[in-house]
């Protein structure tokens, strides 16, 4: 058995708002082990970028942790010190920010934006770190002279290199990203998909792939969490739950899929989710859901249990 990195025990995060907090992660669990691409997807508004925010502590008010645990190599990052957790941010677990290859400061030339993520946490000669700016951007995929150049030189696909040499900048042992190929054609987003699988290989570490983008997740990621309405409904061994998916939600997700083969048309999943202010009773996907049973599935919330090796479903068809 891998060795666990990460451990996210019943993590609650929600949003303040005048009516009712947004319950936008609820009771979430579960862990990364070494080495491992973790997947996390579902549709936009499930809480996937506020799970993200709330590991890294990085939550902003009206957002708040209402409750559980954030374990890393076993210590509670919830728990610990400002100043640890500083430490541990982009040292030990660095993050890529939904968007981040947008927010890169216009006025500032690459090597210096590489350069003040490497300096901010290490003692390093001038030399020195024009060597490792120069080894990031080649392990990317880059030429070294992009050092010298401004984020607008860049097409989006460097820029989103960019952005990952700086995740990568201080050897972490975990990567986040949050929507890394969103906003990217196709084709860059292979090139993308394979330099964040090669990660895992160089530098040993783990990644969380965050993306509703079902197709991308299943091109890279070993093991796939379903998100729904804040919560994950079903986890397992990629391969195995794009095969056979067993919640009704993720049926619906990677039947929506589009087939590069056969021109299938696109089979989205019916109506939407829910207000997070306040779901519905039970199964949150209820509503929406082509096997409910009525009388349970609105009544009693579905726990996630194992239904088959390494598989948990949350899921009343599945007791
Ligand atoms: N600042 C905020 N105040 C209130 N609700 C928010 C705020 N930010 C996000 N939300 C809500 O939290 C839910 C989860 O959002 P988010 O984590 O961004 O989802 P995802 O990344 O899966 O698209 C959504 O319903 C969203 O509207
Ligand atoms: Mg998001």
């Amino acid at each position: 058995m891998p060795d666990t990195l990460l451990d996210v025990r019943n993590l609650i995060a929600y949003y303040m708002t005048p009516t009712a907090p947004v319950r936008a992660v609820d009771n979430v669990s579960f862990n990364v082990t070494e080495k491992e691409i973790l997947g996390i997807a579902g549709e936009s508004g499930c809480g996937k970028s506020t799970l993200a925010y709330s590991i890294l502590r990085l939550l902003k008010p009206p957002g708040y942790i209402r409750g559980g645990e954030v374990l890393f190599k076993g210590s509670d990052l919830l728990k610990i010190e400002e100043e640890e957790l500083r430490r541990i941010r982009w040292k030990h677990i660095s993050y890529i920010p939904q968007s981040s290859m947008n927010a890169l400061n216009p006025v500032m030339r690459i090597e210096e934006q590489i350069g003040d993520a490497i300096i901010n946490h290490e003692k390093i000669s001038k030399g020195e770190l024009r060597k490792r700016i120069e080894d990031l951007l080649v392990s990317v995929g880059l030429s070294p002279s992009v050092a010298h150049m401004y984020p607008h030189e860049l097409s989006g696909g460097m820029r989103q290199r960019v952005v990952i040499a700086m995740a990568m900048a201080l050897d972490p042992e975990l990567i986040i990203a949050d929507e890394p190929t969103t906003a990217l054609d196709v084709v860059v987003q292979r090139g993308i998909l394979q330099l964040l699988r090669d990660i895992r290989s160089k530098l040993k570490a783990s990644v969380i792939m965050i993306t509703h983008d079902m197709a991308a997740q299943a091109q890279i990621v070993d093991r796939l969490a379903i998100m729904y309405a804040g919560k994950i409904v079903e986890i397992g061994d990629a391969n195995d739950l794009f095969n056979d998916p067993l919640h009704p939600y993720s049926r619906a997700l990677i039947s929506a899929i589009p087939s590069i083969s056969e021109k299938k048309k696109l089979k989205g999943v019916p109506g939407f989710p829910p207000d997070l202010r306040s779901p519905p009773p039970g199964c949150r996907f209820y509503p929406r859901c082509p096997h409910r049973i009525p009388g349970k599935c609105n009544v009693d919330e579905p726990r996630l249990i194992e239904v088959k090796n390494d598989r948990l479903v949350a899921c009343h068809l599945y007791r």
